[in-house]
């Protein structure tokens, strides 16, 4: 997997003239994370000269990345772009960064609302992991027909429920909570019946997902309907499993996986990485949600501007929630049969 970041990366760095540039510390929970190591080059592209930007991979670890950040106070850091390891250690680390004056725009992965309030120099920029979770049931639905007392061809055994695998992302994670129980709620909602085979946890991670496939197809391979995966990573590593044992055919030969044949069982991500975007246009991944990094670096970057220069923040063109929260909406993402 690609390393992205050596400890620390000094970028924009006039020569001469760093002294008086105001200085920021993007801190990542990890750098192996394939959807942060997008965003990360979008934050990181959208830098500009203008600021002093070092980039900083705790690398799961929160000790660390407790050092990396009272190694920034001492450094004189002006601005912290946090995504913690733990974000329930937001706590202590806003308290301290209260002490010291340093503002701080949390994103990603979402301290409690509580103690977003300890310091009032503190944000969150995310999405709301509730509508990804219906974005991804609604693909679904719409895939199965619409019409939940009368489900198309894709109920391979034809009785009327869909037989499920989920595969969860980080225990605990606001996203993989919310995302794994909105979208199970989305389809009772609208009156579908999920049969759950089993929920299993991997970690936002490719490899633990294919790992854990193997056991999975093993035991459900033959009732299998439907593979909902709370991220990307998590998607392609399970299809990866599933092309190994034969699960993927293209039977008219045009090239690309048909979803006609009685071997094709949809799976679905979210985040919308670019590997995704590729498995979705050759027909192994049925869609993604689209975790929208991209408008989030922007507003990071706005919202970072407004706080370096003394703007009022809320001349941005960015709606702030409870004075704290600047959300970016999710989109869905299927290819066009
Ligand atoms: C989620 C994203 C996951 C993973 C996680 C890390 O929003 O969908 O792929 O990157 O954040 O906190």
């Amino acid at each position: 997997m690609r390393k992205i970041l050596i400890l620390p990366i000094l970028l924009a760095v006039l020569s001469g003239c760093s002294s008086h540039k105001p200085r920021v510390a993007l801190f990542l929970y990890n750098g192996e994370d394939l959807f942060m190591q997008s965003f990360a080059d979008k934050i990181v592209a959208m830098a500009g000269m203008d600021i002093e930007l070092s980039v900083f991979d705790a690398q799961n670890s929160q000790l660390l990345q407790n050092e990396h950040i009272e190694n920034q106070i001492k450094e004189g850091c002006d601005l912290m772009l946090i995504n913690p390891v733990d974000r329930l250690g937001a706590y202590s680390v806003i308290r301290r960064l209260k002490s010291e004056n340093i503002p701080v725009i949390y994103f990603n992965r979402e301290p409690l609302f509580k103690d977003l309030l300890l310091w009032e120099k503190t944000w969150y920029v995310g999405a709301k992991a509730n509508q990804s979770g219906q974005m991804q049931a609604e693909l679904v639905m719409e895939l199965f027909g619409n019409d939940p007392g009368n489900l198309n061809r894709y109920d391979r055994n034809g009785d009327g429920r869909i037989q499920t695998v989920i595969l969860k992302g980080e225990q605990g994670h606001q996203d993989a909570e919310i995302r794994t129980s909105e979208v199970v709620r989305s389809f009772r909602l609208m009156g579908f019946d999920l049969d759950i085979l089993i929920t299993e946890v991997a970690n936002w991670d490719k490899d633990e997902a294919y790992e854990k496939m193997d056991d999975i197809i093993k035991t459900y391979g033959h009732d299998m309907e439907l593979v909902l995966a709370n991220n990307d990573a998590m998607a392609l590593g399970a299809i990866r499993r599933m092309r190994q044992k034969g699960m993927f055919k293209d039977s008219n030969g045009n090239g690309r996986v048909d979803m006609d044949d009685d071997s094709w069982i949809p799976v679905l991500g979210i985040d919308g990485l670019e590997q995704a975007v590729q498995m979705i246009e050759e027909g192994y991944l049925y869609g993604t949600v689209i975790n929208d990094s991209l408008s989030m670096a922007r507003a990071m970057r706005d919202l970072s501007e407004a706080i370096l220069n003394g703007r009022n923040i809320y001349d941005l063109p960015y709606r702030i929630e409870d004075n704290k929260y600047i959300w970016i909406d999710y989109q869905a993402f299927i290819k066009n049969h």
